[in-house]
């Protein structure tokens, strides 16, 4: 199955799904590219180190968001791509897009959703005292982190964490869940 990764960061996870891909746990997933839409990604370093081609979309250059959707599309179809994996992409998907890939695009989140979606999850987490929280993958509809659950992993949050303890242990969890998701719904 063709997929494409889409990224507007860091791109641990990213990283993560390439190497379960050259291990052989994702055997039957070719990655035609990353999709980015900041050309500063740490991502876009990482894409070159797997030799991956790299694709930027500044929305910037384009008159609204459709036209910015358009310009992905035509190049998701000259790649063939049957999924779309979200990875820290941090847009809202919208209308050309969904429409397209209606029930094909996932994304991973920081949180138990439906608990603090949107940006800083973690840290959202924390002040409001949770004693849990973890990572799910969702599919992706029009709202932010809305989509249907289709998987979650659970974590302790201790008295003394911190958001980078508490980041750093639910990344844990995310780079152990996407490879496992997408193995059993896309594979
Ligand atoms: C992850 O925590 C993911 O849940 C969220 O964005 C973060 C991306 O991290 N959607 P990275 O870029 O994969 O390191």
């Amino acid at each position: 199955k063709n997929i494409a990764i889409f990224a507007s960061g860091n791109g641990s996870n990213f990283e993560k799904i390439m190497e379960n891909i050259e291990v052989g746990y994702l055997d039957h997933i070719h990655v035609t590219g990353l999709y980015t839409d900041q050309q500063d990604a740490f991502a876009i370093e990482r894409a070159r180190r797997f030799r991956l081609p790299v694709h930027v979309f500044n929305m910037k250059r384009y008159d609204n968001k459709e036209h910015y959707e358009t310009a992905i599309l035509k190049q998701l179809h000259r790649d063939k791509v049957e999924w779309l994996v979200l990875a820290g992409y941090m847009k809202l998907v919208g209308p050309t897009l969904l429409n397209a890939y209606a029930d094909q695009i996932i994304n991973i989140h920081p949180s138990i959703l439906p608990s603090f979606p949107g940006k800083n999850a973690v840290g959202q987490a924390l002040r409001y005292g949770c004693r849990v929280s973890g990572a799910t993958v969702h599919y992706v509809d029009s709202g932010m982190d809305t989509g249907k659950i289709i998987d979650q992993m659970s974590c302790p949050i201790y008295p003394d964490d911190t958001e980078e303890t508490l980041q750093l242990r639910i990344q844990n969890l995310e780079y152990e869940l996407y490879p496992r998701v997408i193995k059993t719904i896309i594979s």
